[in-house]
């Protein structure tokens, strides 16, 4: 029985002959597929641009760049996330001060940042976690406070608020990441940075070129972080098939939720009334994860834990004050969270699988 795996990238004859006339064309660097990619996406999501780089970590660092925020500042950033989300902070020069997570959807929440607010408070980047969005209100939190609303969208590829924004079109700006095992992937690491601030856009795409222009004349720092042609090329044909691919992860989690809700020991996930969730994970909150996992493990299935070490528990941050801290719900989802298998390329043999044995988890 073949298992199951928490990712499964994407490859068809489409994407192959777009790498392959990309490389034929000897266009590899700076040309049209990469310029094509980004308005292609931030049309989709509803922004006025997008630059694609190399990662999500590289988006994260630009946006904090292109916001102006360096030594002295400080920007509010979730423990439960990835550690990309906190490690930009740091990178440039900035204090990651960190907050803790809402009890019913995971995303960063509005009570810890107005306690954790101060004068040197300059942004707040906002992880849709799972691919759920964050609340709505914090734009007129951000707004009324003068702090930037960055978003880190690595996980959230066509999620959409309750006011029918997509991640990517919602704070100023927005960092997206195009790992293999994300909802939208380009053959490799990619990531892209992307706004609806027209006056942060020419910005945007001369970061990922030395903050240069025509004339070789550099502005501000920046670095080469720059995607490929290919990747660019390959992510093009991805994002036509988003739309259908966010269908099938939904459907798989609807089945999820109908078949989990009423299980004791477990607890299934909650979606944000009226958004739309992107289900890059699926994750339960079990009172016996080591069982749960064991028993899907048996079943062929395979299972991840997100994110057991919170990001200020890290050994990167053994030296920050808040290293120590206590975050009640971060810390009791850490310790509960089970992802299991939600990717648009399961089948429906695949799906019942899952669904059998989490049930067989509860009874045994
Ligand atoms: C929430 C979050 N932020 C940032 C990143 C960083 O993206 P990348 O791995 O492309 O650098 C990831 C990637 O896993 C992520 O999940």
């Amino acid at each position: 029985m073949k298992r199951i795996p928490m990712a499964r990238p994407s490859w068809d004859d489409e994407m192959r002959a777009a790498a392959m006339d990309t490389l034929d064309s000897l266009y590899w660097v700076k040309g049209p597929q990469g310029k094509a990619f980004g308005s292609e996406f931030s049309q989709y999501c509803g922004a006025v641009q997008g630059t694609p780089c190399q990662s999500g970590s590289v988006a994260l660092w630009g946006a904090l760049r292109l916001l102006g925020i360096g030594p002295g500042d400080e920007v509010l950033v979730p423990s439960l996330t990835y550690i990309a989300t906190a490690t930009c902070v740091s990178l440039v020069g900035a204090t990651a001060i960190f907050v803790d997570v809402e009890p019913d959807h995971w995303c960063v929440d509005l009570v810890s940042l107005e306690a954790a607010r101060t004068p040197q408070t300059k942004a707040v980047i906002a992880v849709h976690l799972f691919g759920q969005m964050c609340d709505d209100a914090l734009v007129d939190w951000c707004n009324q406070h003068d702090i930037a609303y960055i978003e880190d969208a690595a996980q959230a590829h066509g999620a959409a608020s309750s006011a029918g924004v997509k991640a990517g079109g919602v704070g100023d700006v927005a960092c997206f990441s195009f790992f293999p095992s994300k909802n939208l992937a380009v053959g490799g690491e990619g990531g892209m940075m992307m706004t609806r601030r027209e006056d942060l856009a020419a910005r945007m795409d001369a970061l990922v070129n030395h903050g240069r222009d025509a004339r070789l004349e550099s502005h501000e720092l920046g670095s080469n972080l720059r995607m490929s042609e290919v990747s660019a090329a390959i992510g093009r044909v991805q994002l036509q098939r988003l739309e259908g691919w966010l269908a099938r992860r939904r459907a798989i989690a609807q089945r999820y939720h109908e078949a989990f809700s009423s299980l004791s020991g477990l607890s299934v996930p909650t979606v944000r009334n009226g958004t739309q969730h992107a289900w890059h994970q699926y994750c339960l909150l079990a009172d016996d994860p080591k069982h749960l996992r064991e028993v899907l493990d048996k079943a062929g299935v395979d299972s991840r834990i997100y994110y057991a070490t919170p990001c200020h528990r890290q050994q990167v941050y053994a030296n920050h004050p808040q290293h120590e801290e206590i975050f009640p719900v971060t810390d009791d989802i850490a310790q509960r969270l089970v992802a299991i298998p939600v990717h648009h390329q399961m089948t429906d043999g695949e799906v019942d699988r899952v669904i059998k044995a989490v049930q067989a988890s509860i009874h045994s």
